[in-house]
């Protein structure tokens, strides 16, 4: 009976997986403070798609860390950069997968902020030009769909604008649109080497106590051209989801973070919360505030459990 009253149906249709991809070969290196979560080389990756792809986890998005970061991030948008290399090769070595591109510049500057800096702060408008370049160029490389995650104002316009110039007008965006400045980001900044050398990402990210304003962002992304809106975290920000899949239309996506990750991980480790019912029920959660999409680090673990019920 249970089963036939359900509200919230947990399927792998909406999952993305997330990855992280290094210079090399034969790397698959666990992050410290994620266990049971690797970055890998493009050699490897391109198996992790396979298995990500054979298990009905729909969808990656790619991280790349680069050898060389400099202050502009040129590793974002250069031909041979290490991301560009992740999508050409899994394009043409793994079928059935959208393969998705986070556009931001903190995992490719010297400083780690988001976009470029003038006089110590982070200048919107020339950071808008180094998102559109670095847009493009994944585009270009394989990405069939555009992330940013960078939150200055205006890079949704200014994306679709540049994507819709270089002919990349089937490109779609997913914007993360109402991103929080949040302390569950941890255990990324340790996998992608981006915590900012100086400063907070306060200035341009969105403060946690504010719900209101996430509307106006969300709004302005709708306004400007996204194709899906995002909330980042998920689990503290499900009031979040909930108010944007009530007042909008458009396909609604959530990150189960880093820290999210993190948490269940360690407290799983110690005995202390059942994993798998934990991870099932926290996911869950998150549909049913709405969501249609969820990134999270458990996409793999998830469509495995999933399979072995049905
Ligand atoms: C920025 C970006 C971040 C995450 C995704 N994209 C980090 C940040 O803003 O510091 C965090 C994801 C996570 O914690 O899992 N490019």
């Amino acid at each position: 009976m249970r089963r036939m009253v359900r509200e919230t149906r947990m399927t792998a249709d909406g999952l993305i997986l997330p990855a992280f991809v290094v210079p090399g070969t034969g790397i698959k290196e666990e992050i410290r403070s994620m266990p049971g979560f690797y970055r890998h080389s493009v050699d490897r990756l391109v198996e992790e798609a396979k298995e990500a792809r054979d298990l009905g986890v729909p969808a990656m998005i790619l991280f790349g860390i680069p050898a060389e970061k400099d202050p502009q991030g040129s590793g974002a948008w250069i031909e041979d950069g290490i991301v560009q290399q992740a999508f050409r090769a899994l394009k043409e070595k793994v079928e059935g997968l959208v393969l998705m591109a986070d556009v931001c510049m903190c995992e490719y500057t010297s400083h780690g902020h988001c976009g470029e800096l003038v006089d110590g702060d982070v200048d919107n408008d020339r950071s808008l030009e180094l998102l559109k370049r670095t847009a493009v160029s994944q585009a270009r490389a394989g990405a069939g769909l555009v992330a940013p995650s960078d939150m200055m104002d205006g890079r949704v316009g200014a994306i679709r604008g540049a994507l819709d110039q270089a002919g990349l007008q089937n490109v779609p965006i997913m914007s993360y649109a109402a991103k929080y400045a949040s302390a569950f980001y941890g255990p990324f900044r340790d996998a992608a080497e981006s915590t900012p050398s100086m400063g907070d990402r306060r200035g341009y990210q969105m403060d946690p106590p504010n719900a209101r304003e996430a509307m106006r962002e969300v709004a302005q992304d709708i306004a400007e051209g996204a194709d899906i809106l995002m909330v980042k975290p998920a689990m503290p920000y499900l009031d979040i989801i909930c108010r944007i899949r009530e007042a909008h239309d458009v396909p609604v996506a959530a990150y189960h973070v880093s820290g999210e990750y993190a948490m269940l991980k360690a407290a799983a480790a110690n005995g202390w919360l059942d994993e798998k019912r934990c991870v099932l029920e926290a996911l869950t959660s998150i549909h049913r505030a709405g969501a249609d999409m969820i990134l999270t680090y458990f996409a793999k673990d998830v469509a495995r459990w999933l399979q072995s019920q049905s």
